[in-house]
């Protein structure tokens, strides 16, 4: 199988390595609007580097990968439905429902496969969290809790091409929250602050958010987020139940100490970031998608899941302007 990567900075060359050692994957070609990003990583690899985007496209792939800036994101997914190609796409598809909705629309009018990248759903403590809650063995739940704290701010210059922190970074709690419970979020009343680092009132962002989100089932789901966590790179979930409780991402290298004179002692290694925290499931996923252009396996996170996750965070961002709750009804979805 020949796979075409384009986009070929942090993400991409992560990607580009669990590709190449992919024994089903026979060649790679690795393309960037900046060349020579490309071919330092081919470099580095021993894979072909496409001198462009366009030489990337023409060079007889069996499918794409999209791990270039977000704003690429819905042109070369078009472009790729248009040529019949298989896509796997970093999330998100677009910063916006228009665009989101668009690029789906090319995806269904020529029925190719485009898999979005929420990594979670190949986490083993995700996994192990879903089928729990399945098994009804924590019973009925009434109560979940999801985090994601960065360990420090991105680039000054990211933030405003970021969508903000609920459609860049919650956007993944919001997906993998709707996985693990199998339930839909109806309802969100969302805060924000912007106290930290000037950069983020600058580009009209927040670096912590909170949201309060109802289910459909009733259960009841607080997810918070920020940008500013000196101790490290903490993802978490707690599922609470009649039954039992169950957590997700507490480890030895979570990166909090406990105050307690009985607790467990602080990480020697706490996680330091998003690359090492979910290496074995980045690279499950895209041993998913080569699974998928081969026709064995099922599109295990197609790009109407990502419009779901994207709608809750749309609402979330309307929520926390207007100082209101919003109903998931009020943002569009087609
Ligand atoms: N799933 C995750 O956990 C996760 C983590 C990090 C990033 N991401 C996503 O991956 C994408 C890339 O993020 P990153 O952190 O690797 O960014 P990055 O800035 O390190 O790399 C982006 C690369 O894309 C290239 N590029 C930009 N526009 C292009 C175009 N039109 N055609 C070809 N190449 C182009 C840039 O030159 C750069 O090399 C983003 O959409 C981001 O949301 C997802």
């Amino acid at each position: 199988m020949r796979i075409g990567l384009i986009g070929t900075g942090r993400i991409g060359s992560f990607h580009a390595a669990a590709l190449h050692r992919n024994p089903a994957v026979d060649s790679l070609v690795v393309a960037d609007v900046e060349p020579a990003r490309a071919t330092d990583l081919a470099e580095r690899l021993g894979v072909s580097a496409a001198p462009g985007v366009d030489e990337a496209f023409a060079a007889g792939l069996d499918a794409l990968v999209i791990t270039a800036a977000t704003s690429a994101h819905a042109e070369l997914i078009g472009r790729a439905a248009r040529a019949g190609l298989p896509v796997f796409c970093e999330k998100p598809i677009a910063l916006d429902l228009p665009g989101t909705l668009a690029a789906l629309e090319e995806v269904t009018a020529a029925g190719t496969v485009l898999q979005l990248g929420f990594q979670r759903r190949f986490d083993a403590g995700y996994t192990a969290a879903r089928e729990a809650v399945r098994a009804g063995r924590l019973g009925r739940l009434h109560t979940v809790r999801a985090m994601t704290s960065d360990p420090a701010p991105p680039p000054a210059a990211y933030l405003p091409l970021s969508g903000g922190l609920y459609r860049d970074c919650l956007v993944h709690d919001f997906d993998i929250l709707r996985w693990v419970t199998g339930r839909e979020v109806t309802t969100v009343y969302a805060v924000g602050s912007d106290a930290g680092p000037a950069m983020f009132a600058e580009a009209d962002d927040v670096d912590t958010a909170a949201a309060v989100l109802t289910l459909d089932d009733g259960t009841l789901v607080t997810a918070t987020a920020t940008r500013c966590n000196g101790a490290g790179y903490d993802v978490r979930m707690e599922l609470a139940g009649e039954r039992d409780q169950i957590s997700v991402g507490f480890d030895d290298r979570t990166p909090v100490s406990s105050a307690e004179p009985a607790g467990p002692p602080p990480p020697d290694k706490p996680w330091p970031g998003f690359l090492e925290r979910f290496a074995p499931a980045y690279e499950a996923e895209l041993a998913a998608f080569v699974e998928v252009v081969r026709g064995t396996r099922v599109n295990p996170c197609d790009g109407h899941e990502a419009l779901h996750a994207l709608r809750i965070a749309e609402a979330c961002e309307l929520s926390r302007r207007e100082h209101r709750p919003v109903q998931l009804a009020e943002i569009r979805q087609a």
